[in-house]
């Protein structure tokens, strides 16, 4: 059986080389899915953190897992295992977002005032240094690391130096944005004293404009330097250098495609083929109005099936968005890069909007309904028109709407968790969901190459041989160098995917890679190395930390700038948050205080 399939499989191979040349290949087949674990917490962020760990961020609410005497609203994961163990941080990480920096420590910055129990996390940085021996935990101090300004619903992304930039958000917690609690800014982590501010916040026009559907805004690093950031029913090209916005065509047909009317994008994989030329790819949204009152909308509001993508060049960028199409609506759909340079679409809604608690006809306390339960398969080689599929695929039977989320796994499987469009844990219809889904594509029950020798860190240019086994049959192979990214609301932040150069030697037991060529193809940080063959099938994505593995640089005059701008809280009527000492983070108003203070010094 297998042989004949392998054997139809190269003649597929052989077929599809005709026609997309270097395009790169996905074996065909059935795809299986099985239920297996609990989270303990619902999935509202998820990340892999490690071959064996993934980490699970819920917001505070009565789980009933505990940790340390009270519950718990965050989880390490062990993929293989699914057995859980609590962590504790100190704040609520509703709805914060996440990145890693060069040296392999994530941060979750923002989140929400609301306090069942812990610290309001509106100005949270988190830190969390993955582990392999349950000894790590996701660590706060807030007096001493925090964010300058409050952000619920910000984005991140890590940037060349191996920072990581945060974008946007609200000062308070709303269903969607507005002028009033835009925080219309953008800071670093570590921060950087650069553009006149002083390591505190610097405004983004792009965030005014955007108003009021730009909550969770697109971020993607772009080979040059610069950031693609979309957002509402706009997009533009963000140099972080310079502090410009230039404006790129708008999302076609008043679709909108930011929360709460969250469309899914990606980067398609970058290659020395197409000379690493960024093509961006968002589907999904709606075209429900961003300032109507959400009581006149309704849960069965139609969404769109729009699918748009454009490459990021001068030609690209003339030509405009190419619109396609999915095979229904969705909104909160999320876009997976599989190692075969597919995308896999995933959950999300046919109907409503994102949120909970808001419309007229809420199902349960749901704003959407009619789970998306069928995933669809994106080719980006493939032809305009023929680029989706659903063939081998199988649909879930587990709704996964708002606060859901999905990752690829090191071993190459979909890793689905959560939903719970709840203002806490519920049983009614849609129930807080902890049930954890693995969907694994027709590669994972085929024979597959294996490897070893990829050192812990692997440095932009650097040459490294790896020893591999092959399956029989296997002419070449490719190597896709993938960041798995941090998933929210159906945003993954920093997911990539980068073909290395690789030579394959003539006895096809040694391999020889070359790192990425600059750090804005691949901003230092964890990564995934997967050895793909010609069929499409994947090997272990094993993990390396690309780049030396150093911290980001530490901008020293933003840092005690900043450090005198929180003294001064003092002097403008902020002396009791200072007097509680350690526990009490600093407030929304004295931070604002503060950066006012900054801002005056500055005139
Ligand atoms: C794939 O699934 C379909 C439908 O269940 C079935 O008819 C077919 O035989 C399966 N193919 C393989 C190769 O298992
Ligand atoms: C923005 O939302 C907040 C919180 O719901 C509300 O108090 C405020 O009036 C709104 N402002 C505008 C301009 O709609
Ligand atoms: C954004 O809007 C706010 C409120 O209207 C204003 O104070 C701020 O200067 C604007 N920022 C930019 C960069 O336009
Ligand atoms: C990876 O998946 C393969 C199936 O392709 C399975 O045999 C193997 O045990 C998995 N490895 C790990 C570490 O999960
Ligand atoms: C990474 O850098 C950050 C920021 O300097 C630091 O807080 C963290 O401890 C570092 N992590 C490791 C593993 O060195």
């Amino acid at each position: 059986m297998r042989t004949m399939g392998n054997a139809f499989q190269r003649l597929f191979t052989f077929l599809g080389l005709l026609h997309y040349g270097a395009a790169a290949t996905s074996l065909a087949g059935n795809w299986t899915l099985v239920q297996q674990g609990l989270t303990g917490v619902s999935g509202l962020q998820l990340a892999v953190v490690s071959e064996t760990k993934a980490i699970i961020i819920d917001k505070v609410e009565n789980n009933a897992l505990m940790v340390d005497g009270h519950i718990a609203w965050a989880v390490e994961i062990d993929i293989n295992t699914q057995e859980v163990r609590a962590l504790d941080p100190l704040s609520n990480t509703w709805c914060a977002t996440g990145s890693f920096l060069s040296n392999g420590t994530l941060i979750s910055s923002g989140g929400s005032p609301i306090r069942i129990t812990g610290e309001d996390g509106l100005q949270a940085l988190r830190l969390f240094t993955p582990c392999t021996d349950g000894s790590c935990d996701i660590l706060e101090d807030p007096t001493r690391i925090r964010l300058t300004s409050a952000r619920w619903y910000p984005s991140s992304v890590r940037i060349e130096d191996g920072s990581v930039l945060i974008f946007g958000g609200s000062l308070l917690n709303n269903y969607i944005n507005n002028a009033t609690i835009n925080n219309p800014t953008y800071e670093f982590y570590p921060p950087k004293n650069i553009h006149g501010f002083n390591g505190l916040q610097i405004p983004s026009q792009f965030l005014n404009d955007t108003i009021n559907g730009n909550h969770f805004p697109n971020l993607v690093y772009l080979p040059d330097g610069r950031v693609f950031i979309s957002a509402n029913t706009q997009a533009m090209i963000f140099d972080w250098k310079t502090n410009t916005e230039t404006q790129l065509p708008g999302i076609p047909n008043g679709v909108r495609i930011s929360s709460p009317f969250s469309a899914g994008h990606v980067l398609l994989p970058l290659s020395a083929e197409n000379n690493f030329t960024p093509e961006i790819l968002i589907c999904g949204g709606s075209t429900v109005s961003d300032f109507a009152d959400p009581l006149t909308l309704t849960s069965q509001e139609p969404t769109s099936s729009q699918c748009i993508r454009m490459a990021l060049d001068e030609a690209g960028i003339a030509k405009g968005w190419e619109v396609d199409q999915l095979p229904e609506g969705r909104i909160m759909a999320d876009l997976i890069l599989l190692p075969d340079g597919r995308v896999l679409v995933i959950d999300g809604a046919m109907t409503g909007v994102a949120g909970y608690g808001n419309v007229a006809d809420q199902i349960g306390q749901s704003n959407a309904d009619n789970p998306a339960f069928m995933p669809v398969i994106y080719d980006p080689a493939a032809p305009l028109g023929s680029r989706f599929s659903r063939d081998g695929l199988i649909a879930s039977t587990i709704p996964r709407m708002y606060h859901s989320t999905a990752s690829l796994t090191p071993n190459g499987t979909i890793m689905l968790a959560g939903s719970n469009p709840n203002a806490d844990v519920s049983t009614i219809m849609y129930a807080t969901e902890y049930r954890l889904e693995f969907l694994s594509p027709p590669y994972m029950a085929v024979e597959r190459p294996s490897y070893t020798g990829l050192p812990a860190t692997f440095d932009f240019n650097s040459k490294i041989t790896l020893d591999v086994d092959l399956p029989e049959g296997t002419k070449d192979v490719k190597v896709a160098l993938m960041d798995l990214g941090f998933a929210t609301h159906a945003v993954h932040m920093d997911q990539r995917l980068l073909y290395l150069d690789a030579v394959l030697h003539e006895d096809k037991t040694k391999l020889t890679v070359t790192g990425p060529p600059t750090p804005a193809l691949f901003p230092p940080g964890p990564g995934f190395l997967f050895v793909v063959t010609d069929s499409g099938v994947p090997s272990f994505g094993h993990q390396t930390l690309i780049g030396t593995g150093a911290s980001p640089p530490v901008d020293e005059d933003a840092i005690a700038k900043y450090v005198y701008a929180q003294q001064d809280d003092d002097a403008a009527g902020c002396a009791v948050v200072l007097a509680a000492g350690a526990e009490a983070p600093m407030s929304v108003e004295c931070s604002n205080v503060a950066s006012a203070i900054m801002n005056m010094l500055l005139i």
